[in-house]
C-alpha cells in the first residue's frame, strides 16, 4: 500500500502541477514542462482523475486496514510531549537510534500522523474544486471555490515537503528502505514495552 500510494502521490502532484500551469494561482509562478504530467491541462486533469481512484481506494484500504488491526494505533500513539522534546534535542546532538525501524519516534509519529491527514484534507478540497455544484456545501464550508483550491494547493505543497524530508532520511538509513520493500522484520519477533522503545526508530 505504501508503495501504490507513493507512485499515485507523485501522478497526484505533477498532473495538479500541469492543471495548476494552466491559470496560475501565484502569478508568475510556472512549474517546468519537465515536472508536469500531462501535455496540457486537460491530460493532467485526466491523469488527476485516473490517479483519484487509486489513491482514495488505496488509501481507504490503508486506513480500514490499519484501524482493524490496530496497526496505527500502536505505531502512531501515543505522542507524549515531552517525548516530541527529548526526540528533537536528541536530534539536534546527533544522538537518534535507529535499531529498531518498526518502532517510530515521536516527531515520526507526528509527521505520519501529518501527512495521512494532509492526504484526507486533499480528498476533501478536491472533491470541492472537482464537484462544485454538487458540494456546494462543502465548497462554502471552505470558504468558497477559490480558497478551497489554495487550500488544495497548499495541501500539496506541505505532502510535497514531507516527501522530501522523508525520503532524504530515508536515504540516510538505508536499511528502512530494505524493510520498506521486504515488508521489514516480522513484528513477534519486537519486545513490547513500549516506554523504552519511545525514544528508538529513526527520524523519517
Ligand atoms: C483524490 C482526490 C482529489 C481530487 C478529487 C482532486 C481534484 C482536483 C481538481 C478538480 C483540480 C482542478 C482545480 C481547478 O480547476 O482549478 C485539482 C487541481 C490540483 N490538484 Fe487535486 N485532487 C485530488 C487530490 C490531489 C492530491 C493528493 C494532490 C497532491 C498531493 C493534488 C494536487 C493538485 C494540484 C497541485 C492542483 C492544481 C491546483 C490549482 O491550480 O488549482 N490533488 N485537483
Amino acid at each position: 500500500m505504501h508503495w501504490v500510494n507513493a507512485a499515485t502521490m507523485l501522478v497526484m502532484i505533477t498532473s495538479g502541477w500541469g492543471i495548476y500551469d494552466d491559470d496560475v494561482i501565484i502569478r508568475g509562478f510556472h512549474f517546468s514542462s519537465f515536472w508536469r504530467l500531462g501535455d496540457w491541462a486537460a491530460w493532467s486533469l485526466n491523469w488527476h482523475f485516473a490517479g483519484m481512484w487509486v489513491l482514495v481506494i488505496n488509501g481507504l484500504a490503508y486506513l480500514i486496514y490499519g484501524l482493524a488491526t490496530g496497526r496505527l494505533r500502536e505505531r502512531l500513539l501515543p505522542i507524549r510531549m515531552s517525548d516530541l522534546i527529548r526526540t528533537v534535542v536528541d536530534t539536534l546532538h546527533l544522538k537518534i537510534a535507529h535499531e529498531d525501524i518498526t518502532v517510530y519516534n515521536a516527531v515520526q509519529k507526528l509527521l505520519y500522523i501529518g501527512v495521512i491527514l494532509a492526504a484526507i484534507a486533499q480528498v476533501v478540497t478536491g472533491l470541492a474544486i472537482w464537484k462544485p455544484v454538487q458540494f456546494s456545501g462543502l465548497v462554502s464550508l471552505l470558504g468558497g471555490f477559490q480558497t478551497a483550491r489554495v487550500l488544495h494547493f497548499v495541501g500539496m505543497a506541505a505532502i510535497v515537503g514531507f516527501v522530501i524530508v522523508h525520503v532524504a532520511l530515508a536515504l540516510l538509513v538505508p536499511k528502512t528502505l530494505w524493510a520498506m520493500l521486504s515488508g521489514g522484520p516480522c513484528l513477534a519477533v519486537r519486545g513490547e514495552g513500549s516506554e523504552g522503545q519511545l525514544q528508538q526508530g529513526h527520524p523519517t
